[in-house]
């Protein structure tokens, strides 16, 4: 038997998850430059009914522009080599066996689909949230539909320094005209329009020039309408042990630009507006404080050392507590394993090499692939995934130019469809997903939203079902 990739004999990939990485594998695969006169055919698979991943389920409701780029997700899907199987969870309904018996490579771009824990007591009461949970809420996640936020309280803490706990803060800001705009769960937009939280604080264990907010995400927290900013002018004096850094060529542009905007932010005086959110640094949590849920936190005051080429937060003695009713641990998503793959339990991400995943012995797995968050951990933003999909696309080319790929027993594309009508009758083709997409912007259009998001399985499925009645009939 040759090598895959003809007309005759084509190249049988499946993707298990259709957010950015899955797509952007999809389409280097569909249009590889490098193999002009390649035959592909591109399965992807999610366990949603919806595609794109965190572009639809992370991404804030109030950026738009940023969700814009399913765009060229639909120029992907609408390859005629290319196929959706949503409502279909790997390790549930298709399992290692049954890709590796069907296809020459399997690329696995599940994300990371939890949160870290921060190991502190108090972080398991009724009101200390993930802030993945939370993010997934408002988005309208079919999973997370039920987990009922109280707002009623004073003061929210995040407790984190990234672009996710900046969205938090933000989210928690917005007034209700801004909220009713945009794409939020219907069972959000109330809940944050009447919000009664005036003071959102967020946490960051090292000072302002290792946050990782990114320039455009800080600015933000600056120009809310009904919300001013706060920052200390003592948390914004740059230690001596950051000021180094930040002169010598180790400091990104974004670090020294993220210190300018924070100093700007400690010289304002507060216009008055109805909520602030307070930026802090070099404290950490020590412990959510509460009998029955959260009534506080104890906070640590932090100091920034070197260690092994990095700065890094080391507690002190003094300690301060902050009354709150809500906490949102915002320090990052982490991946879990998958049935029948290899784990890295410390980064949380499947062992590879360039996007190929090694066994116990180091050795690459033939035909089995990562890309995205689950192949590097969970950084960088939608843009960072597509140079990450050419590299494992690239590593795939050339194990099939070595002939080097799983050799399945039955590489036919019908043998798969009979599967899944066995399996999972009920999956989402593109077809499907096409009919619950307009279905959302239908509803959306009379009160000038981008959409409103059906966010349940039931819902979801009986909108793709419209679509496509003849298929199910
Ligand atoms: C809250 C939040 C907001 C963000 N906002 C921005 C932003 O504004 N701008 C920006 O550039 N970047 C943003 N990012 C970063 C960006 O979303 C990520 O870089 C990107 O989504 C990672 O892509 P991925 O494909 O690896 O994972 P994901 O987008 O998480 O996609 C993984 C997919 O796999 C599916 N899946 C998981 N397990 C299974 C399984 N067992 N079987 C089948 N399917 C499965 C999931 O349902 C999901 O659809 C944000 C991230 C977060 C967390
Ligand atoms: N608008 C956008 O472009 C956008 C929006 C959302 C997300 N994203 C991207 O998505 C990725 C994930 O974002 P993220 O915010 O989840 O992760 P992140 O950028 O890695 O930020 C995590 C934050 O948590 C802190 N942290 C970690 N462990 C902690 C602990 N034990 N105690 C206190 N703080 C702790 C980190 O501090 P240390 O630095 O000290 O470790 C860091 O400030 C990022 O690349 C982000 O840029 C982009």
């Amino acid at each position: 038997m040759g090598k895959p990739g003809t007309e005759e004999a084509p190249l049988r990939v499946a993707i298990i998850g259709s957010g950015p990485s899955g797509f952007y594998a999809a389409g280097h695969l569909l249009r590889p430059k490098s193999h002009p006169d390649l035959v592909a055919q591109v399965d992807v698979y999610d366990r949603l009914p919806t595609p794109w991943g965190l572009v639809r389920g992370g991404v804030a409701p109030d950026h738009p522009n940023i969700k814009a780029v399913s765009r060229v997700y639909e120029k992907t899907a609408a390859h005629p080599e290319f196929r959706f199987f949503g409502n279909v969870e790997y390790g549930a309904e298709v399992t290692h066996e049954d890709l590796l018996e069907r296809y020459h490579a399997v690329i696995y771009a599940v994300g990371a689909q939890t949160d870290r824990r921060i190991g502190i007591p108090g972080e398991d009461l009724p009101g200390s949230w993930a802030a993945t949970e939370f993010v997934a809420w408002y988005n309208g996640h079919p999973d997370f539909r039920h987990p009922e936020f109280d707002l009623s309280c004073e003061r929210a803490v995040v407790i984190g320094n990234g672009n996710v706990a900046a969205d938090v803060a933000r989210m928690l800001a917005l007034t209700r005209h801004e909220l009713a705009g945009t794409d939020v769960a219907d069972h959000a937009l109330d809940v944050l329009a009447e919000s009664k939280i005036r003071e959102i604080v967020v946490l960051g264990r090292r000072g302002p020039a290792q946050a990782a907010f990114t320039n455009p995400e800080l600015l933000e927290l600056g120009a809310m309408t009904d919300a001013d900013v706060f920052v200390d002018s003592r948390d914004v004096a740059i230690d001596p042990l950051s000021r180094t850094w930040l002169e010598g060529d180790g400091a990104s542009s974004t670090a020294r630009k993220n210190v300018e905007i924070l100093s700007g932010y400690a010289g304002r005086k507060p216009a008055g507006k109805r909520r602030r959110i307070v930026l802090r640094f070099l404290v950490s949590p020590v412990e959510i404080l509460g009998s029955e849920r959260v009534e506080g936190i104890r906070i640590c005051r932090n100091e920034l050392r070197a260690e092994d080429g990095s700065i890094r937060a080391c507690a002190t003695e003094t300690t301060e507590e902050l009354d709150c009713g809500i906490v949102f641990r915002s320090i990052g998503y982490r991946g879990i394993p998958l049935a029948g793959l290899p784990f890295d339990e410390r980064a949380g991400t499947i062992p590879n090499q360039g996007g190929r995943i090694t066994g116990e012995d180091g050795e690459p797995l033939p035909g089995e692939y990562v890309v995205g968050w689950i192949k590097r951990g969970p950084t960088g933003i939608i843009g960072t995934n597509k140079r990450d999909a050419q590299e494992t696309v690239d590593a795939l080319l050339a194990d099939l130019d070595a002939d080097a790929l799983n050799r399945p027993a039955d590489a036919d594309r019908e043998a798969l469809e009979m599967l899944l009508a066995e399996r999972k009758p009920e999956h989402v083709t593109y077809t499907g997903w096409e009919a619950i997409d307009a279905a959302e912007k239908t509803a959306g259009e009379p009160h000038g939203r981008p959409r409103v998001k059906l966010t349940s399985f039931d819902e979801l499925l009986e909108a793709a079902r419209e679509g496509e009645p003849a298929a199910r009939s």
